[in-house]
């Protein structure tokens, strides 16, 4: 008989004052950045911010390319750069926001595959969780408390450190 198991993910969604002052920096950034974004071919802008433990701000929005594939998210912009200039200082959290161009309002979107997966790398270097802040209409704002959350089964490291049979 299969037996049957089950994951729970746990997440809040906050109104933008249930944010500490701090936290709104970040998020104020992330959205900031959605003008730097780099996006003639989708025209879909994302914006991100990296809140690092010290208090600094690393930001960095999509970056596209005529050849598709070598264009790069938001989300890896801003914690390539976090974890490049301060690779000793933990994130404590990440602020992401997305919009279509031609839209008034931000797009409720989550982080695609690629950007789960180097955010597990950033949380399992540090050795500590770092939430995940999707900034969605009305500046309503859903945190997931870590990486590991946003990406059940991740791979990692550790994957390949078990003996083989
Ligand atoms: N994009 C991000 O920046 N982050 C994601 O997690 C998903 C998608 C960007 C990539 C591309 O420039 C545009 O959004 C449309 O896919």
């Amino acid at each position: 008989m299969a037996e049957k198991k089950q994951i729970q993910i746990e997440y809040e969604v906050l109104e933008w004052k249930e944010l500490r002052l701090k936290e709104q920096e970040g998020a104020q950034k992330a959205i900031d950045m959605l003008e730097k974004a780099y996006a003639p071919y989708s025209n879909f802008s994302v914006g991100a911010c990296v809140l690092l433990a010290d208090g600094s701000l690393v930001s960095g929005a999509n970056q596209e390319n005529a050849a598709y594939p070598s264009g790069l998210c938001a989300e890896r912009v801003a914690l390539f750069a976090a974890n490049a200039n301060h690779p000793n200082i933990p994130v404590e959290q990440l602020f992401i926001v997305a919009k279509p161009q031609a839209g008034q309002n931000f797009a409720t979107a989550h982080s695609c595959g690629n950007c789960r997966q180097v955010m597990i790398e950033s949380e399992s270097r540090q050795a500590t969780p770092f939430s995940i802040n999707i900034i969605i209409p009305d500046k309503k704002v859903i945190r997931i408390p870590s990486a590991r959350t946003y990406l059940p089964f991740a791979f990692d490291g550790s994957s390949m450190k078990q003996a083989g049979d």
